[in-house]
């Protein structure tokens, strides 16, 4: 019977930590995730930026894309250009910013925007479009269509929670239907992870 009790705990206390292992870990590393984290830095806590969850899968594939060799994610400090005044930020970005942050991606070239703000500036819906074909928002653009991150499906009696809203639906043959694929989901879940909307210290926001 003693022995029976201890099989019965054994048998008890690997169930638990397979299921917290399996379920409880990997759901918290694909779901959203915590994007400002508070870190204890030099005896203070602060709240910085953190890739976590769907966000940090979305930053490989914002890697993987090239997207870094058109776009910054450093918002300038006043007097040194006007990414303020374009409205990229409302503070200037500082090395703090970064801290959490294994790979770091300040980018040198601006062909396009500086994209350190850019979930505050686009919802999901908007990003998609854009991602999908950049010239249905902007007239002129330089920016590559990622259409291929997108799959076209046979449309169903009713269309999919994920389809792409084109206005007119012109660009989508009739019966058919474009939704995202799981690449271009976590790229759109890292882009609106950008925004660095908190205080620090030595950068307060100005608006
Ligand atoms: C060849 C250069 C180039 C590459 C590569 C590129 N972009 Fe762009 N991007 C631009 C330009 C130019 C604009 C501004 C015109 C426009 O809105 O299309 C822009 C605009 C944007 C915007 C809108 C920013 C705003 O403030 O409105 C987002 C978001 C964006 N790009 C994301 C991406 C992502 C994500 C990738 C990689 C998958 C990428 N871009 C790759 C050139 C590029």
């Amino acid at each position: 019977m003693k022995s029976f009790g201890a099989l019965f705990l054994i048998v008890i206390t690997g169930l638990t930590t397979s299921w917290y292992s399996l379920l409880v870990v990997t759901a918290d590393k694909l779901g959203p995730g915590n994007l400002n984290s508070s870190v204890s830095f030099a005896g203070e806590d602060i709240v910085v930026h953190a890739d976590e969850g769907l966000a940090a899968r979305g930053k490989d594939v914002y890697l993987e894309m090239g997207c870094a060799l058109c776009h910054t994610q450093q918002v300038r400090r006043p007097g040194y250009g006007g990414d303020l005044d374009r409205e990229w930020g409302s503070r200037q970005a500082v090395p703090r910013d970064y801290l959490l942050q294994k790979n770091v991606i300040l980018g040198n070239k601006r062909q396009g925007p500086d994209l350190s703000n850019v979930g505050a500036r686009h919802d999901a819906t908007w990003l998609y479009v854009h991602l999908f074909r950049p010239g249905i928002n902007s007239e002129v653009t330089t920016m590559p269509d990622y259409s291929f991150l997108f799959e076209k499906k046979e449309l169903d009696i009713t269309p999919s929670s994920n389809a792409l809203q084109l206005a007119g639906n012109d660009t989508i043959e009739e019966g058919y239907e474009i939704v995202p694929t799981k690449d271009a989901e976590a790229l759109v879940a890292y882009l609106q992870s950008l925004n660095l909307d908190y205080d620090l210290p030595e950068s307060r926001r100005v608006r």
